[in-house]
Order: C-alpha cells, then sequence, then structure tokens
C-alpha cells in the first residue's frame, strides 16, 4: 500500500470520528461511536491499524507516526465528548446526593437469642469453676438410658418419648437417638476421667412433643456435675442460688421440691422465685451410687451433685418471651430485638 493512501485513509478517520464525537451529549451514543472507532476487535480504527503492515518498510516510520497523532486526536476527542456527557447527566438529575443527609444505617447480623444464652451461662458458671464439655446428640442407650440408672422397662424409653434412629438400625442394628437429655455427657465425662470433676454441658436435646407455646421438639440444656469427696446437697444449692442470682438479677430465692430422677437420690425439681411466682427451672440432686458404679467410680469415697436447667425457660424469662416456638420461626422482626 502507498503511504499517501494510508496517511489519506487516517485523515478521512479522524476527520469522521472527530466529526461525530463533537456532537456528542450523552453516553449511550458516546459507547457506540467508542466502539465504532475504537472498540478492539473490529473497530475501524483498528483495520487501518493492520493496514500498516502492507507498507514499505521505508514508508513504515512516517506511516507510523500518522497513525499515532490520529489516534491521540481520537482520544482526547473522545474523552472531551465523556466529560460533557457526564457533565451533562449531573445537571439532569441535580446533584447526586445531599451530603447534609444522614447515612443510610448499616444493618448487622444478630447472635441469636439462644446462642447469648449459652454464652452468658457459660460465663457465669465459669465464674463458679465450672469448665465447658460437649457431647454428641446422637447417642447410644448406654449413655442416654443405662448408665443413668434408667432401667429397660422405664417409661423413658419409649419410643413415643424419644426420636430412635431407623437407619442407624437398619445399617448395623444398633440403637441409636437423638439424645434427650444432656445428663448423657455426666456419663461421658465420668467415664473419661477422674474426680474431682466439676463441668456444664450446654446443648441441644430432643423429644417428640407437639410445638405449643411452651413446647418444641428440639431444646437446650444445661447440664452442671460436681463429684469430689465429700460434695453436698448444701453446695448444690449455694451453686444454684448464685446462678440465679447472677442470671436473673437480685436476690432470686430458689427453692427445691422433693421428686424423683434414676440418675439421682435424692431428687429434687428446681424453683426460682421470679417476678412473685415460683418458676420451675429443672432437676437436680445428689448423684445416685449406681450412675458412680456404671463409671467405675466408687461411691464409698465420692459423692457429686447434678443438675439440668431449661435454656429456653431462662432464656424466655428474663426477655419476657412468651412462646417458645418464637425461638425458632427465624423471623428477624423478632430477633433483631436481641
Ligand atoms: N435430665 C433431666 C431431664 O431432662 C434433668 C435433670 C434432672 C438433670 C436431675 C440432672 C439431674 O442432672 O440431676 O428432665
Amino acid at each position: 500500500m502507498e503511504l499517501n493512501e494510508f496517511v489519506h485513509q487516517l485523515d478521512e478517520l479522524e476527520k469522521q470520528a472527530v466529526g461525530e464525537l463533537s456532537g456528542i451529549q450523552d453516553a449511550t451514543a458516546l459507547e457506540e461511536i467508542r466502539i465504532k472507532y475504537l472498540g478492539a476487535k473490529s473497530g475501524q480504527f483498528k483495520n487501518v491499524q493492520k493496514s500498516m503492515g502492507a507498507l514499505a518498510a521505508t514508508d513504515r516510520p512516517a506511516g507510523g507516526k500518522r497513525f499515532n497523532e490520529v489516534k491521540n486526536a481520537i482520544q482526547a476527542a473522545f474523552d472531551e465528548a465523556q466529560n460533557r456527557a457526564s457533565q451533562q447527566a449531573t445537571k439532569s438529575t441535580g446533584p447526586l446526593a445531599d451530603p447534609t443527609l444522614p447515612g443510610a444505617r448499616i444493618r448487622l447480623g444478630h447472635v441469636h437469642p439462644i446462642t447469648q444464652t449459652i454464652e452468658h451461662l457459660k460465663e457465669i458458671m465459669g465464674r463458679l469453676g465450672f469448665s465447658v464439655t460437649e457431647g454428641p446428640e446422637v447417642e447410644d442407650p448406654w449413655h442416654n438410658f443405662v448408665a443413668l440408672n434408667i432401667p429397660d422397662d422405664h417409661p423413658a424409653r419409649d419410643p413415643l418419648d424419644n426420636f430412635y434412629l431407623k437407619t442407624a438400625e437398619k445399617n448395623s442394628g444398633a440403637t441409636r437417638l437423638l439424645r434427650s437429655q444432656t445428663s448423657t455427657v455426666q456419663i461421658r465425662v465420668m467415664e473419661s476421667r477422674q474426680p474431682p470433676v466439676r463441668i456444664i454441658s450446654l446443648g441441644r436435646v430432643y423429644r417428640p412433643d407437639e410445638a405449643d407455646a411452651t413446647h418444641f421438639p428440639m431444646f437446650h440444656q444445661m447440664e452442671g456435675l460436681w463429684v469430689d469427696r465429700g460434695v453436698t446437697m448444701a453446695q448444690l444449692k449455694s451453686v444454684l442460688r448464685l446462678f440465679a442470682t447472677s442470671y436473673l438479677g437480685g436476690d432470686v430465692n430458689i427453692r427445691f421440691r422433693p421428686s424423683f430422677f434414676p440418675f439421682t437420690e435424692p431428687s429434687v425439681e428446681v424453683d426460682f422465685w421470679w417476678s412473685g411466682r415460683w418458676i420451675e427451672f429443672g432437676g437436680a440432686g445428689m448423684v445416685d451410687p449406681n450412675v458412680l458404679n456404671a463409671v467405675g467410680y466408687d461411691p464409698e469415697v465420692y459423692t457429686g451433685f447434678a443438675f439440668g436447667l431449661g435454656v429456653e425457660r431462662l432464656c424466655m424469662r428474663r426477655h419476657q418471651v412468651t412462646d417458645i416456638r418464637d425461638l425458632y420461626r427465624n423471623d428477624v422482626r423478632f430477633l433483631r430485638q436481641f
């Protein structure tokens, strides 16, 4: 290709492009022109650039120089048009924002009220010297019943009161269930270490209850266990009173009512005096010698107390929640309050 012809092509291109760009006012039209002339694949400028290869070697420096001039001129015209277009946009919509308005508030997620309660309970019991342990939610009958002195024919084992897992039964012939109480963790801890043991365990438990304002098929318990030489019921009462005072505030009264649990003897139900009435928060008692025997502790040497409190119940009382289902509906309008 002749140099003349090449330069002529460039001149035409410059004239045409700069001409078109000079009239541009808005961003959409500008983008169309950008693609037409400066598009990386088939923009007209690209096409001219390709034909530079057809110039004689001696003509190339001169051709290249002109090429760059035109390219810069088109780019400058483009930049100018872009400025015009953005000024136009500002003019037609007014200023983008009023800087004196208060900022939009960023919504942060919340820790679920039950998780908050669990953290709080751990902290209180930690101050009383209890360390935190965990156990599995899928359990075997030994930990959920047998070692806890719950005999074979005990109604607590009824399939109507437990979630037995059919798949486990089918696959391995082993009976497994979702734990119905956190007392299972007492056994696991005592099996794995020697006294003194002073632990709490917080977690989910499962029972096939119809959901209503006070029942839910999954809920949480806080289990406590203290085994050592000479642990007494008086200590149980002190620990629970200190706990209740810390969690519910003020000077909470505490009451034990005689009761029965297979794994404690004597057994009591635990009530706290709260807003003018007694409310039951759980059960407790002195660890039954049969349980100590089951884990290989000598009941002649060691005694202990245990307790199990309902976490939802504590959380609901403290925050005046009246329906347990609200905790698990995951309605953010409810959860946001915590
Ligand atoms: N496991 C009992 C329940 O789920 C609660 C309980 C009662 C736990 C007495 C204890 C205890 O550790 O000593 O109803």
